[in-house]
């Protein structure tokens, strides 16, 4: 990059041109910023115009782990909006920020945004980057809502709790990529070095051609947080989102994702052929834990006759164990552990282990400096298909294969958002038509 052509750029740093500079289709069409992000960032940085501009849609746990990891990840990050449901989580998220980052933190009161459209304020607002980290159910929406406004995006999984849902997120992310815009994926194992290096030599051909694979999610309990007198139905549900099919997706969608994304890493990120399961509630049967289940188990096939056996539980008191047991015809892998067994010899991953939370943050950051968006927008969404095939499966008791899924047009949830009440949905009964949840 030139002198002269960053004097030019700086000199026309109105937020709609950074914008459009991050974005980076023109600029990287001319080769002026790729290639030289690293070595020109200070110079620029001193007039203003490499600062990314970053909004947290959903100030809970993860979001505000996710607003620290795009300031670890990148110099001229600068969180300047914040938005929930909820002001008390704005007022932590931001306690939390500017106690760790005073410099890099600058969130006036007017843009706190709170209630269910303040999702819209943020695409209203100057940032570049959206983190989209709220309960599952309103992905879509924001998704949406995002790539309409130009904003490149980190996106929590799931990705939706439908297949509807899924679809829309689709849709959104290609037109993500019409716009030059990054979708980055909290689906973070993708993003860990040990996990990489394990599955980049199970793809070499390390334990042979896959014959099977074992993902386990064996887990205690989660949080719920109680209800108070003062809460309507809607937002009881809202504060314990977990526990209810139409806000998480289930555990299977919400957490066991992290394990099914792995099975279909592996199976090039297509969405399996068809899928049987078995789950139910054993030990959470009480009205407050919704209309979840607590455990399931499945069996997904390929067209290459590949099978992935998957097991999730949530219980107390229970043998627990997350991860990747990968079966192979010349040896097989564990892939958490890092270890990969072939005729006689041991492979042990002994590489960095960074954050793959911050790791995620700086694959973002760099390929919208480098005019190169990552788009995770497909595998984040078949795995999400992956994870409601799976529930579909337990929930039904039935065969769901790929096109009966594909063509499934429920939509999880009520039709307008007010805080008054809300239908649960039904707890499935599997062989029992009609007694799906949300219908
Ligand atoms: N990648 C990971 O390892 C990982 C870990 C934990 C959670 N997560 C995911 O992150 C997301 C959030 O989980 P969490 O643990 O932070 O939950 P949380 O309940 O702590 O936070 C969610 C926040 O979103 C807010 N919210 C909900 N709907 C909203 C809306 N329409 N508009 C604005 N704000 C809204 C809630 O008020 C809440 O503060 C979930 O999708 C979860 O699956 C990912």
């Amino acid at each position: 990059m030139n002198e002269k052509s960053r004097s030019k750029i700086n000199s026309t740093d109105t937020a709609s041109n950074r914008r459009q500079f991050l974005a980076g289709s023109a600029m990287a069409g001319t080769g002026i910023w790729l290639g030289g992000a690293q070595a020109s960032m200070p110079m620029v940085h001193r007039s203003g115009s490499d600062v990314l501009k970053v909004a947290l849609i959903g100030c809970g746990g993860r979001g505000t782990g996710a607003a620290h990891d795009a300031i670890h990840a990148d110099s001229f990050t600068q969180i300047t909006v914040l938005a929930d449901l909820f002001p008390d989580r704005i007022t932590s998220c931001l306690e939390s920020l500017e106690k760790a980052f005073p410099d890099r933190v600058k969130v006036p009161e007017e843009n706190r945004f709170s209630g269910l459209d303040a999702y819209k304020k943020v695409m209203e607002s100057d940032v570049d980057v959206v983190l989209l980290c709220t309960t599952p159910h309103f992905r879509p929406q924001h998704m949406e809502a995002a790539v309409a406004a130009g904003k490149h995006i980190f996106c929590e999984k799931p990705v939706a709790v439908d297949v509807p849902g899924v679809h829309r997120v689709l849709a959104a992310s290609r037109e993500a990529k019409e716009k030059s815009l990054a979708v980055v994926s909290g689906l973070c194992w993708r993003y860990d070095s040990k996990v990489r290096e394990v599955i980049q030599r199970i793809q070499d051909g390390a334990i042979g051609d896959i014959v099977a694979i074992q993902e386990n999610y064996l887990t205690g309990t989660l949080w719920h947080r109680g209800r108070q007198p003062e809460w309507s139905e809607m937002e009881y549900q809202l504060q314990n989102w977990l526990y209810f099919t139409w806000l998480s997706g289930d555990h299977i969608a919400e957490q066991h994702i992290h394990s099914l994304d792995k099975a279909l890493w592996l199976n090039n990120d297509e969405v399996p052929l068809k899928c049987t399961g078995m789950g139910g509630r054993q030990v959470r049967t009480e009205e407050k834990w919704g209309n979840v289940y607590d455990h399931f188990a499945c069996c997904f096939e390929w067209e290459n006759g590949v099978k992935a056996f998957t097991f999730t539980r949530q219980m107390a008191g229970c043998y627990n164990d997350v991860d990747d047991y990968i079966l192979g015809s010349k040896g097989n892998a564990q892939i958490l552990r890092g270890v990969i067994n072939s005729p006689g010899e041991t492979w042990r991953y002994r590489g960095r282990t960074p954050s793959m939370y911050v790791q995620e943050h700086e694959a973002l950051y760099k390929s919208i400096r480098e005019g190169n968006p990552i788009n995770d927008g497909v595998y984040m969404s078949h795995s999400t298909l992956m994870a409601i095939m799976g529930r579909e499966a337990c929930y039904t008791g039935q065969e769901i294969t790929r096109d009966a899924l594909l063509a499934d047009a429920t939509v999880l949830g009520p039709s307008s958002y007010e805080f008054g009440d809300v239908d649960p949905g039904l707890i499935a009964m599997p062989g029992a038509p009609g007694k799906k949840v949300g219908t």
